[in-house]
């Protein structure tokens, strides 16, 4: 593979913007690691992305950008955006984000995560564009990559990307992810780019012991050692990383906002919804009490927050709290938001995740200690 590619307009006007690109991730304190400095310098995103999405202010759709735009400013601007150090919209249904090209910075920070070493194989969740299936052949050779996405249309896409940039041994298969791919395992390193509810246990079956497993939950990147078909353990890393949801078998069941009933209860709190503001906090939350959707109520008085089960809480900053479902969500909120104050508001690489056959929990500090918060399993 070269930097320029032949039949590539685009090619020559990319080098200086890639350069840039990884300047920026350098300063930031990102690609420490010669061998993914070199693979983000040499692989051209623009090739992973000839169509993206940005969404509108104020939810108001979102504008198209793309490679064949047929004025030449719009082509320019969609090239300035490939490399931008932000995350790109590729695939949209009736307003649901399905896939993207994630965010170039936040990319890096996983691959050196990963710590790989020469020789070893990856199974990645989420072939999504390629672009991260090329990174991973830039540096292991494509023969070692394996990279799984659930619809034709993402991975027919995500293989013609990856033969244009001279990666065509990769294999990108569809299906699900969460079943992982038997077929290639063992692997020394899986890599998911969609958020978990659950980590998959046929993930820890496929992993060779003393591999990593690297995937986003709860808004962070969880990052486990696999001791053994059953067993996994490892510690949050510090940045906070937001995907697209896992879906098919193993995602989350969330109802629809409509879905949850008339407030039923109304009672008073001193925990404001204001403390949601803290993106940290939020972790926390999620950790505690499990997957929630968070959004602003009231006319940005409030929040409201919504789980699985139907539960449904919506506070307003007078403290004034109405409930709905089964639980009291806002009990929780008070609870997590006790124990953030009381713990110095920790950071996230203060949490774990612990699996030990079918038992998965989340901790704060150790394992076993009174901070552990046990997963419904999915
Ligand atoms: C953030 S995008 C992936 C970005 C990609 N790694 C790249 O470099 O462009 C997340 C992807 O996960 C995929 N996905 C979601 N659920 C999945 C599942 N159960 N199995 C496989 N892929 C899944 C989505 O279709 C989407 O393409």
């Amino acid at each position: 593979m070269t930097d320029v590619e032949p039949g590539d307009p685009y090619a020559e006007a990319a080098v200086p913007l890639r350069a840039r690109l990884v300047r920026r991730v350098v300063t930031a304190g990102g690609l420490g690691d010669p061998g993914w400095r070199a693979a983000f310098a040499e692989v051209p995103r623009h090739v992973f992305v000839p169509v993206y999405y940005r969404p509108r202010p104020a939810g108001g759709g979102f504008s198209r950008f793309s490679a064949d735009a047929p004025d030449s400013r719009a082509r320019a601007s969609w090239l300035a955006g490939a490399y931008a150090d932000a995350p790109l919209i590729t695939h949209i249904r009736g307003g649901e984000l399905l896939s993207s090209s994630s965010q170039p910075s936040l990319m890096a920070a996983m691959l050196e995560a990963l710590q790989v070493l020469e020789g070893h194989t990856v199974l990645e969740i989420g072939a999504g564009t390629g672009f991260n299936a090329a990174l991973l052949a830039h540096r292991l050779g494509g023969e070692a990559v394996t990279s799984v996405d659930l619809e034709t249309a993402i991975t027919q896409a995500a293989r013609s990307h990856l033969a244009a940039t001279g990666f065509a041994a990769v294999a990108v298969v569809t299906g699900d992810g969460s079943l992982g791919w038997a077929r290639g395992a063992p692997y020394d390193r899986i890599i998911a780019t969609c958020e978990l509810p659950f980590v998959p246990p046929e993930w820890l079956r496929q992993c060779r012991p003393g591999g990593l497993v690297l995937a986003p939950f709860g808004g962070g990147l969880i990052a486990l050692r696999v001791t053994g078909a059953h067993h996994a353990q490892g510690r949050f890393l510090p940045a906070p990383a937001y995907f697209v949801s896992l879906r098919g078998a193993g995602a989350a069941a969330h109802p629809a906002p409509e879905a949850i009933g008339p407030e039923e209860r109304v009672r008073s709190t001193t925990t404001p919804p204001q403390v949601l503001d803290s993106e940290l906090f939020r972790f926390l939350l999620t950790l505690l009490a499990g997957e929630l959707q968070t959004r602003w109520a009231f006319g940005g008085r409030g929040a409201a927050i919504t789980a699985p089960d139907g539960s449904a809480a919506r506070a307003d900053r007078s403290g004034t709290v109405l409930l709905a479902g089964p639980r009291d969500l806002w009990a929780l909120v008070e609870e997590a938001h006790a124990l953030f104050d009381c713990e110095g508001h920790p950071s996230r690489d203060r949490f774990g995740m612990t699996i030990h056959g079918d038992h998965q929990w989340t901790w704060l500090d150790h394992p076993d200690g009174p901070n552990a918060w046990e997963l419904p399993r999915v």
